[in-house]
């Protein structure tokens, strides 16, 4: 199947849910696509993807960018696309590969407003490395900055999280108001995330955006997450991985009815 790398991008408020749903959609490809080329991105300087996904990056973009930065005397007038033809190399060594999938971190910048920079270069660096895998899954930063800065142009399928919170539906709202300019997705689609009660479920305005599922509150990725437990080992039939499949065929990622 010759078929252009599919790139999924997590983004919502903070503390939605994104980080526990990328992890498990990474595994969920990763089961149903063995032969395919994975790679997980943790775009989030709040950081947690990796542990998530039991994975010990040493090397972050934040890293290669600073070491970059501190190395060329004209560092700071060099543009992002530079800063990528000249650390191609060291952004493959800083790509981690286990067996199933592979992951890259942005890392966390440590001075106070130089996201933007990161962000750039990051643009740079999915369109880059993308090229060189079937499924791309980014966990992004929590709020609208990445859209806002183009981080995420090139993503195929946005993938909007919220929970039942006036709060999360809002900023899921302003996202996708931005993203219709700030992002060439072929698919958006939203999924409602830890949902104790079912029967709230009629009162939730998504708006214009497509509802890809809904995902009840899941023990399991509360005790996963809190033992800091490997996502990779979720069982297949926990009710928070049933649904995201779901949501995933939906979206056209998966094809519905294949399996199982
Ligand atoms: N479906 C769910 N069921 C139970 N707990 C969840 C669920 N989704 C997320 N959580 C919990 O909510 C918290 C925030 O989730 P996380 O994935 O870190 O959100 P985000 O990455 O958006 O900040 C974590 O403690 C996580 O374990
Ligand atoms: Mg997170």
């Amino acid at each position: 199947m010759d078929r252009e790398t599919v790139i999924i991008a997590l983004t919502g408020k903070g503390g939605v849910g994104k980080t526990s749903i990328s992890a498990s959609i990474v595994k969920i490809l990763a089961k149903e696509f063995p032969d395919k080329k994975i790679l997980a991105i943790d775009a989030d300087p709040a950081i947690g993807l990796a542990t998530a996904l039991a994975v010990k990056p040493e090397i972050s973009l934040d890293d290669i960018r600073s070491e970059i930065i501190s190395s060329v005397e004209e560092g700071d007038t060099q543009s992002a696309i530079e800063l990528v033809s000249e650390s191609r190399y060291r952004i493959f060594e800083a790509i981690v590969e286990t067996d199933k999938f592979a992951f890259l971190s942005i890392g966390r910048p440590e001075s106070e407003g130089c996201y933007c920079r990161v962000n750039s270069y990051l643009k740079d660096v999915i369109e880059m490395v993308s090229q060189q895998f079937d499924y791309v899954v980014i966990d992004g930063e929590a709020g609208i900055e990445q859209i806002n800065r183009r981080v995420m142009q090139k993503v195929s399928h946005l993938l909007l999280v919220t929970d039942a919170s006036r709060k999360g539906l809002e900023v899921i709202r302003t996202i996708n108001d931005v993203a219709k300019d700030m992002v060439n997705y072929e698919r958006i689609g939203v999924v409602i995330n830890r949902i104790e009660d079912m029967s709230l479920v009629g009162q939730l305005d998504t708006d214009q955006v497509e509802l890809l599922g809904l995902i009840p509150t899941d023990r399991n990725i509360m005790t996963y997450d809190i033992a800091a437990k490997d996502f990779m080992g979720l069982p297949d039939d926990t009710i928070s991985t049933l649904e995201i499949r779901k949501a995933l065929e939906k979206f056209g990622v998966l094809d519905g009815g294949r399996s199982q």
